[in-house]
């Protein structure tokens, strides 16, 4: 049967997500995105309470192109950070507010699930429209399930946990 997302009120997030969500909104001003003019931001939570932020990175060969949580991704493992429990994600256009919640790509998707594994956490993705007015959490395998990882081709990332 196929899954069903809840949408939880932004109220009833626990604080450190609606912290985080904040975090990501900050981010969204940094996009560089002369192409899509499509602003997207999220911050990663670490254990200890801090949030290491991302945003798109265009590219004018398009397909270049960085979305925010990758950016994050790798921002965070140049601050030798691995271990995290959760991202936010949100997003708007240069002139329009989404309706829907922005929810990470496929390949920003595969990219959370090896940080997941790495990490040994959970990994809550908390995913929003621009005003906050529908908000969905969700666990990465469920995002992105049947999931193809690290011991598919016979690796044990734990000595990358950091
Ligand atoms: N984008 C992200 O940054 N994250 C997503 O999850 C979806 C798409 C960016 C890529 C591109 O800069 C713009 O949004 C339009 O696709």
């Amino acid at each position: 049967m196929r899954k069903r997302f809840k949408y939880t009120p932004y109220r009833e997030l626990p604080v450190e997500y609606q912290l985080l969500l904040k975090q990501a909104e900050d981010a969204m001003q940094t996009a560089y995105n002369p192409y899509s003019n499509f602003f997207v931001g999220a911050a990663l939570l670490s254990p200890s309470g801090d949030a290491v932020k991302g945003s798109n990175v265009e590219n004018s060969a398009y397909g270049s192109t960085i979305c925010a949580e990758r950016s994050a991704i790798v921002r965070a493992n140049a601050m030798e950070m691995r271990i995290f429990e959760a991202i936010a994600i949100i997003g708007k256009g240069k002139d329009f507010e989404t309706k829907q919640v922005t929810a990470p790509c496929g390949s920003c998707r595969q990219m959370l699930y090896e940080l997941f594994q790495v990490s040994g956490e959970k990994l809550d993705v908390i995913m929003s429209t621009t005003r906050k007015d529908r908000i969905i959490v969700a666990s990465i395998e469920d995002l992105l399930p049947l999931a193809f990882g690290p011991k598919d081709v016979g690796v044990d990332i734990e000595r990358f946990r950091n």
